[in-house]
């Protein structure tokens, strides 16, 4: 609804749109004030990205700048600005971070009902280079009772309350669910705000993209290789599909949303697990894929039903529309039966 010549006085914001989610699932606004507590973050690290250069943030963590400020790189900036906002919310009891070899255990008075898996700043080959680079999370409930501890974080995607990315490209946006669809918020600068702009993002069954670093294929595996052949060489009068690859999994997964196509970040012989994290890349990209019709596997299993052991550990990723990655399956599958 707009009013008032060209300013609409109306916009549903992020904090509008969780807010009226949470009032309809009668939720107790924790979450509410989890997601906007990580929104404020995200604005900050996108100002930091934007100045990055001007205000040198990039570069070795701990050197000084020309005034003799002490530095930060812009990852380790993210991270500290996360956590902080996160403590500070008194929403969460365990956080981990990309960043951090261990979980953060929040100290008892700040501690809230969640779990957070972030990776505050993805993409870093693509920071010093001024590519799109992005903010991916999820969001957990604490299952147990007791003392909070690493293992409390060791739940199945399945479990996710809420995930998404910020990303930081031409514009910067958040792309959150809750599990009732996906929801795209573009933040407009000059008020600070994240405005709804896409919702309820549906994806295509099929696209016409393939994206993954094809420098691995020396090392690649058969199905890799005669997937690859395929979508080059079509055998039924199809047209080949266009490659594109940026190299930061927010950016990446993002245009697979929007445009359709598959993702990949496959196994391949010298990275048996693939590259990409659980936790804090393949669990909450997946969900954002599930959310939005397509789908998400590691070649073998659903990705969202894989039960972690560790926290950090890797995953191999296929992602993106549901009938482009059935047919990397069958491929898959004719190579690697089932015993
Ligand atoms: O895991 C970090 C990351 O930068 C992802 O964002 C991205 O998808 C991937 O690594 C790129 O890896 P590579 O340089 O091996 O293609």
């Amino acid at each position: 609804m707009s009013d008032g010549g060209s300013i609409d006085t109306n916009v549903v914001t992020l904090t509008r749109f969780v807010l009226e989610e949470g009032r309809k699932a009668k939720g107790t606004g924790e979450l509410t004030t989890l997601i906007n507590s990580l929104c404020t973050a995200v604005k900050a690290i996108s100002s930091a990205v934007r100045k990055g250069g001007i205000a040198h943030l990039y570069g070795i963590a701990g050197s000084t700048n020309v005034t003799g400020d002490q530095v930060k790189k812009l990852d380790i900036l993210s991270n500290d600005l996360i956590i902080n906002m996160l403590k500070s919310s008194f929403t969460s009891c365990i956080l981990v971070s990309e960043e951090d070899a261990k979980a953060i255990i929040i100290e008892p008075d700040k501690r809230g009902k969640y779990i957070v898996c972030f990776d505050p700043l993805d993409g870093s080959s693509n920071i010093d280079c001024l590519v799109s680079i992005g903010t991916i999370f999820a969001v957990y409930k604490k299952t147990t009772d007791g003392e909070p501890c690493e293992r409390d974080a060791l739940q199945p995607g399945r479990n996710l309350v809420a995930a998404g990315y910020a990303l930081y490209g031409s514009a910067t946006m958040v792309v959150l669910s809750t599990g009732q669809g996906v929801n795209c918020f573009m933040l407009d600068p000059a008020i600070g705000e994240f405005i709804l702009v896409d919702r309820d993002v549906r994806m295509k069954k099929r696209g016409n993209i393939y994206s993954l670093n094809e420098g691995h294929a020396k090392d690649f595996d058969p199905a890799i290789t005669e997937y690859l052949h395929r979508k080059k060489f079509p055998q039924d009068g199809s047209a080949p599909y266009a490659a594109r690859y940026v190299g930061s999994m927010v950016a990446d997964v993002h245009r697979t949303l929007m445009y359709g196509g598959v993702f990949l970040y496959p196994a391949n012989s010298k990275s048996p697990e693939g590259k990409l994290r659980l936790l804090y890349e393949g669990n909450p990209m997946a969900y954002i894929m599930e959310q939005a019709g397509g789908m998400a596997s590691t070649g073998t299993e659903t990705i969202l039903d894989i039960q972690p052991k560790h926290i950090h550990q890797k995953s191999p990723v296929v992602m993106g529309s549901t009938d482009d990655v059935k047919e990397f399956l069958a491929i898959h599958k004719k190579h690697f039966p089932k015993k």
